[in-house]
């Protein structure tokens, strides 16, 4: 049983295939956390992380006097840290009461089992029969204000999720303030944090920070999760790697302005904090009302960060992606973006069609400008009617072209938004954010809608269902190309504005769901300029991301190498285009482009007409040999083992993946520079059998698995800029 109750020393033990958590009820009827970390045989751990010190300047909580004199808000490692009772660190949960004060004691009130996972009101979440919950309910010590917290535990896959609801059984309304989902303390030590910040077309860059005497806070106030930041960070030993060291990679279910905090306090104990970023945040909670914090999730490793990273993608796999294509096999696609931008009519699109179905592509995707009046990025979000003239006949005609040709029909939206040059910001300008009396802040032209209104978001749920019933539709691409300014909701008073970035998540979130319920055969893929909000919020609603705008194969590999941490390979959109790349003019070999491309969803994005027949033989060889490996690239282990940051003289980028049972493993190398008189290379593989011998691509020569392990694999040397290899391991 992955949860256990011991009612005699009152703790609460979670237990996963290799790491166990524990909570405790303490002399106070606090609960606090005393272990996250290995799995080991029971005990109570308190000793470890009670109050025993002077109390420096933390108050003592009123009756702990002449019970435990030495009892500190500030000390006891709080599960759920509140504000305003004398715990300066930082905390998870500012409740405003009714009457103005700011703060409350919450205290045990009971526990209770539940076979299965919890889901969240209106929020998405980790799913799964296999798992169990843990509902722990605490009441402040004088209102009758309750908090759930609610945990998930995955047993196989080391995942744990947490989340809170807040629940008002006053006769008035409270405010919530901050809402942060997670309190971690973690066990003494010295800590480093990994975060993955970027920008447009340079997403999930892996940065490595000490957590020290002050306070690192990674986060987004652009009311998505953004290109900046990522709502998932690693926390780990100062000396942890790939395969060695305690790692806790901590996962927002959210796609929203968030904030993950870490800091050492002054009793040399480090704590992290996650959830909604309380800036502009306050939420009012109505008498029998509840607040539901988004979930985080959790993996502990002590094998570092790579069999973290595994954990995680396998859950997000199988226990958080949905729908019919979270695990079967997604068409290879041809998207025209990059091929066209918006200088299309459907003869063009049908041409790159039919010749793409040569190559052995199955899918063709319309992308932005088929719609309205949007011929460049000036106008027209908002008005998803077809664009009859520029697609030749209405869209359902252009769809039975495109399957005549023998291809499935995809399409782009953009629902979010709104040109200020549309039928629908003309008749409803109030349905685009903006402050009174304030002109509104454009970005790339365009407004953001105010989801967090009912009537903005059924507006465009007629109007989306109108276009995907209007056509044989296949796949969705989601677009949001900008972030949220000039934040303010008509249909709220002034007291509520502060719920409007939260209320707009979760108008999209049910936007999502309803969108993705009723077209269950759909293929749907988010993205935001790229990979602006690539996070567990949207993969619950859809099972691939648009990694980023840049798709050049060399950019790509630190951004998809970064975006590894957490998500896996079958979630990451990657398409070959065209050199020299649109992006940063710079010249692969088409090869490199499509080993870089199969390492994520694999798909075209470049004027298939313009190829020569060279290079379409390749992108014919490619679809071949992407198919062969689908299952293996896609469900494998995957291994980083040469980082794209790395500063050592091997200039490769290497990662693998590699058979559950060891059977077979397929490792990419790339070459990101040049040099001269180069040493022989060799690359440790990972996840073999080490007893039996190996073939290398069909090799006559065989290799003992603990050979390739031990010594590595010899990295073949090319003569030229950007080259690259796969090798398949086989066994033989
Ligand atoms: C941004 C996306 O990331 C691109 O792939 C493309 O869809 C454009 N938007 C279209 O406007």
């Amino acid at each position: 049983m992955a949860i256990l109750i011991n009612n005699k020393d009152k703790t609460y033990t979670l237990t996963t295939k290799n790491t166990m958590y524990q909570m405790k009820v303490d002399e106070l009827n606090v609960l606090v956390h005393t272990y996250y970390g290995a799995k080991m045989e029971y005990m109570d751990l308190h000793y470890y992380s009670k109050c025993n010190s002077q109390p420096s300047f933390s108050p003592n909580p009123a009756d702990s006097i002449g019970v435990c004199n030495q009892y500190t808000y500030g000390e006891a490692s709080q599960e759920l840290s509140c504000a305003g009772i004398g715990d300066f660190r930082l905390n998870a949960i500012g409740v405003r009461n009714s009457d103005g004060s700011f703060g409350v004691e919450p205290r045990f009130v009971g526990a209770e089992v539940i076979k299965g996972k919890y889901s969240i009101k209106g929020l998405p979440s980790f799913y799964g029969d296999e798992a169990d919950t843990l509902v722990i309910t605490l009441k402040d010590k004088v209102h009758d204000i309750y908090f759930h917290l609610y945990y998930g535990v995955f047993e196989e896959y080391d995942l744990i999720t947490r989340s809170v609801t807040v629940e008002n059984k006053t006769d008035k309304s409270i405010k919530l303030e901050k809402a942060l989902t997670l309190t971690l303390d973690l066990p003494r030590g010295s800590y480093d944090m990994l975060n993955f910040h970027g920008r447009h077309m340079r997403e999930r860059m892996v940065e490595r920070t000490g957590i020290k005497h002050s306070q690192i806070t990674i986060e987004s106030m652009r009311g998505g999760s953004s290109h900046m930041q990522n709502p998932f960070v690693v926390v780990c030993d100062k000396d942890a790697n790939e395969e060695y060291g305690s790692a806790w990679g901590i996962a927002l279910v959210y796609s929203g302005n968030f904030k993950i905090a870490a800091e050492k306090d002054q009793w040399e104990k480090t704590r992290v904090v996650a959830g909604i970023n309380p800036e502009n945040f306050s939420y009012e909670i109505l008498p029998n009302g509840t607040f539901e914090c988004p979930e985080a999730a959790m993996v502990y490793s002590n094998e570092g960060f790579g069999n973290m990273s595994r954990c995680f993608h396998k859950a997000i796999r199988n226990n958080l992606c949905r729908g019919k294509y979270k695990n079967t096999q997604r068409p290879v696609l041809i998207n025209n973006w990059e091929g066209t931008y918006f200088n299309f009519n459907a003869d063009k699109l049908v041409s790159m069609a039919h010749e793409a179905k040569k190559l052995g592509v199955e899918l063709f995707v319309m992308d932005d400008g088929w719609f309205g009046k949007r011929d460049d990025d000036h106008s027209g979000l908002g008005d998803w009617t077809p664009n009859e003239k520029k697609l030749q006949g209405t869209l359902k005609n252009l769809a039975e072209r495109i399957n005549a040709e023998g291809m499935k029909f995809g399409i782009w939206f953009e629902p979010e938004c709104i040109s200020e040059d549309s039928d629908l910001y003309r008749a409803h300008p109030d349905y685009a954010f903006k402050m009174p009396d304030r002109d509104p802040q454009v970005s790339r032209n365009q407004y953001v809608l105010d989801y967090s209104r009912k009537e903005v978001v059924d507006n465009i749920y007629n109007q989306l269902t109108t276009v995907l019933d209007s056509a044989n539709i296949s796949y969705v691409k989601w677009d949001f190309n900008r972030h949220i300014s000039d934040l303010y909701s008509v249909a709220l008073p002034p007291e509520k504005q502060g719920e409007v970035y939260h209320r707009y998540m979760l108008g999209l979130y049910d936007l999502l769901e309803r969108i993705t319920t009723k077209y269950p055969d759909i293929l749907f893929e988010s993205c935001s300029g790229g990979g602006g909000r690539f996070d567990c919020g949207m993969l619950y609603y859809m099972p691939q991301v648009w990694t980023s705008d840049n798709s050049d194969a060399i950019d790509r590999l630190k951004i998809q190498y970064g975006t590894s941490f957490a998500y896996p390979v079958s979630t990451m959109g990657a398409h070959v285009s065209v050199c020299p790349n649109h992006q940063n003019a710079r010249v692969t070999p088409l090869k490199t482009r499509g080993n870089v491309a199969y390492f994520g969803t694999y798909g075209l994005e470049l004027d298939v007409t313009k190829m020569t027949d060279e290079e379409k033989e390749e992108i014919k060889r490619q679809i071949v040999e992407f198919k062969k490996h689908y299952e293996l690239i896609q469900h494998g282990e995957y291994y980083r083992l040469i980082s794209p940051f790395a500063s050592d003289e091997s200039m490769y980028c290497v990662w693998e993946t590699a058979k559950e049972d060891g059977s077979e493993a397929l490792v990419c190398a790339v070459r990101y520079d040049t040099d001269a008189c180069t040493p022989p290379f060799y690359v440790r593989v990972k996840g073999l059998l080490p007893n039996r011998f190996y073939r290398i691509n069909g090799s006559e020569k065989t290799y003992l698995g603990a050979a390739l392990m031990n010594l590595g694999l010899e990295l073949e040397y090319d003569f030229f800029t950007y080259p690259s290899r796969l090798y398949h391991i086989t066994l033989a």
